[in-house]
Formats: structure tokens, C-alpha cells, sequence
């Protein structure tokens, strides 16, 4: 059999890791800025990662959702801890796109109503329900048209209201910050715009942190920079550090009830065990608080960059949109200086490193970038 071909790849195959660095099959060395995709939190085959999971293997590796496991409770409660939302309720399934098709059931569970009201150039996930709030036609088949979602531009509330004001939308979904669109983010006041409308026409605001949250942008989710609250936040990437793990995360409003969500793998034993790595290496070595700082030395460095139209982002979740003579800039950072970084189209180099990301390793990126757009 072969693969079915739906990805466009690098000759490139990593077999080992550590912490930021990368070793291909041939023994060439990479320095990892991407994260495959904002995913890697605490850096490669962390030891206490490692640790936790060889044990964990060694005891149990999955058993259903039909009996009790206690690294759920342990992992909500220490998730609820670290990111001030201890009073919520937290529901684990396996990836982002799942994360955000659940979240919007719950809401429409919740309001009784079917419409969900989303932002141009959002990217949400492939499933049925995210893939239609995403505002991308070329990966919607027929079969996920519906006239459910309605989109409208980031940042214009007036917009907003015009079709909240209408009363039958149960949901607005928003990415903490807009991440394969670009590195776009929603205003603080926009944000708290939103928090006022969803509670004026009984709308369920979801915060999609799937990129965003985890600590990337110096607080664990992008949205608390604006110190609004949502009522539902979605969760995965960084989460299990390459371990597929997903989370929703419901305000204590919403009210469960047995058999109205469910997964076969969502919450095994593994993948709970990775996620409470994560947590206990985020905690250890400060992560968040490193993200915060790595960020403004790279927005320090990069923000009057002769190659660079436009810096964007927060923290280590970074969007540098390339003067035109400079496009083609991340073929020759990972060809010839060998550092994995990300894009959005061919305008934008996206920077989401492991949060671990050291001062040296910065420094090295930045005079391999301004060596090469001498
Ligand atoms: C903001 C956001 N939401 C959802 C997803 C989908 O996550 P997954 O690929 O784990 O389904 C992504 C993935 O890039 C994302 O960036």
C-alpha cells in the first residue's frame, strides 16, 4: 500500500531529538524553531518527559473511559491550577480539530441553538464542525457546507453585533491569536467588545488556544493578556509535547450530562501522563516566563529588520512578514543553516519554538537571518 499523498515534504527525516536540536537520518544537525508546528512545549525527549512515560507504559498504556483514572482528576486539577481556570471543567479527547468540534456541540447543546459566528481567515481543524468555521473553501468538501457559520472580519465589532443581534447563534469561535492566517491578533478591546455581546445575546464565547495557549505567548493563554474571560477554551499542540492530547475547558455555567460527549482513546493513561509532564516541566523551569522573555529579545532583534514589512505576534508565537525581495528566505535558513522555522504562505516566516528555547539558540537564528539577508 501506498501513503495517500495529501502532504508536501521536505527531503528532511529527523530520527532524534533533544531539547531544540534535531539529528536527520544522515546525522546532519538541525536547530529546531518550529516545533513541528507549535507543538514541541518543553523541548524533545525531555528527560522527565521521557521518565514519566516509560513508567507509565510499563504500568498501564490505555484502558476506556468506562472505569475510573485518576490522572484525568490529577490533570484537570493541575491544569485548572496553572492556567486560572481551576473552577472550570475539563473534557480530553486526542487533537485540536476535535477539541473545537466538541466545543462547539457543547454550545449548541447549551443555547439549543445551531449558528456559530466565526472570523475571516480563521483555521479551526479538518473535522465536520471546524473545518466549516474555517474560513479556507479549499479544504471544505461539499459535504461540510452548512449555513451554520457565518464569518466576519477580525476585529470589527460592529460586524459582530449586526449578526449577534439576530439571536440565534449559540457560539462565537476565536483563535487566542490567528496563527496559520498569518499571526493576527484580536484586539484587547475587540476582545472585551466580544465578552460583552456573547453575554448580551446568550452566546457561548469560545477561545480556540490550540496555538496559541500553553504558555507560547507569555501567559498560558493568549487571550488573559487582555484579561477577559472565556467560556469555553480549546487546547491540544503543546498540551501532551507530541503526544496527541486535546482539552476543552467548560465554565462551570455549562452543565454536563452523561453520554452527551464521548472518545475511545480521550484521556488514556499515556496521554495524561504526558500532558502532567508537560505541566510539572512548565512549572519547574518557568517556561511561561521564559516564552515572555525569548519573545521580546526576538521582537528586539527582528522589529526594525531590513528584510522584515511586519513583525507580529507575542512571546515565542511569532509572524515576520518578509519584504518581497526577501521571499524564499526559509528554504536558505533550513538549507543552508540548517533552522526548521514555519510559514504562512510565502510572505510569512512563523517562528514557534520550544519554550524552552535558550538565549544562545535565539542569538545563533538571528545571525544566521541577518548573515544571510546581508
Ligand atoms: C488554532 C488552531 N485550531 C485548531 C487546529 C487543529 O488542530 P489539529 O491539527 O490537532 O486537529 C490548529 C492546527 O494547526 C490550529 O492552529
Amino acid at each position: 500500500m501506498n501513503l495517500f499523498e495529501v502532504y508536501k515534504l521536505w527531503d528532511i527525516e529527523p530520527v532524534r531529538g533533544l531539547d531544540t536540536t534535531l539529528w536527520d537520518k544522515n546525522g546532519e544537525v538541525y536547530t529546531d524553531l518550529y516545533g513541528g508546528h507549535a507543538v514541541i512545549s518543553v523541548g524533545h525527549s525531555h528527560p522527565h518527559y521521557v521518565k514519566m512515560l516509560q513508567e507509565q507504559l510499563g504500568n498501564l498504556g490505555f484502558y476506556s473511559n468506562a472505569v475510573q483514572n485518576s490522572l484525568q482528576r490529577e490533570l484537570a486539577a493541575r491544569l485548572g491550577r496553572v492556567c486560572g481556570y481551576d473552577d472550570y471543567a475539563l473534557f480530553l479527547c486526542n487533537s485540536g480539530a476535535e477539541a473545537n468540534e466538541n466545543a462547539l456541540k457543547v454550545a449548541s447543546f447549551h443555547t439549543g441553538k445551531a449558528k456559530v459566528l466565526a472570523f475571516r481567515k480563521a483555521f479551526h481543524g479538518r473535522t465536520s464542525g471546524a473545518v466549516a468555521a474555517t474560513d479556507n473553501p479549499k479544504i471544505q468538501a461539499p459535504f461540510n457546507a452548512t449555513e451554520n457559520i457565518v464569518f466576519v472580519p477580525l476585529n470589527d465589532l460592529d460586524a459582530v453585533e449586526a449578526e449577534l443581534s439576530k439571536g440565534d447563534f449559540a457560539a462565537v469561535i476565536i483563535e487566542g491569536i490567528q496563527g496559520v492566517a498569518g499571526i493576527y491578533e484580536p484586539a484587547d478591546e475587540f476582545l472585551h467588545g466580544l465578552r460583552s455581546l456573547c453575554d448580551r445575546h446568550g452566546c457561548v464565547l469560545i477561545l480556540d488556544e490550540i496555538q496559541s495557549g500553553y504558555g507560547r505567548t507569555g501567559k498560558f493563554f493568549a487571550h488573559q493578556h487582555s484579561g477577559v474571560r472565556a467560556d469555553i477554551i480549546t487546547t491540544a499542540k503543546g498540551m501532551g509535547n507530541g503526544f496527541p492530547i486535546g482539552g476543552v475547558l467548560i465554565s462551570p455555567s455549562i452543565k454536563a450530562s452523561y453520554g452527551m460527549l464521548g472518545t475511545t482513546f480521550g484521556g488514556n493513561h499515556l496521554a495524561c501522563t504526558a500532558a502532567l509532564a508537560v505541566i510539572d516541566i512548565i512549572e519547574n523551569e518557568h517556561l511561561v516566563e521564559n516564552a515572555a522573555r525569548m519573545g521580546e529579545y526576538f521582537r528586539s532583534a527582528f522589529e526594525n529588520d531590513k528584510a522584515i514589512k511586519e513583525y507580529r505576534g507575542k512571546g515565542l508565537m511569532i509572524g515576520m512578514e518578509l519584504k518581497d525581495e526577501y521571499v524564499g528566505l526559509r528554504d536558505r535558513l533550513l538549507f543552508e543553516r540548517h533552522f526548521f522555522t514555519g510559514a504562512a504562505g510565502a510572505q510569512v516566516i512563523r517562528l514557534l519554538p520550544s519554550l524552552t528555547v535558550s538565549q544562545e539558540t535565539a542569538e545563533s537564528f538571528v545571525n544566521a537571518w541577518k548573515e544571510l539577508t546581508i
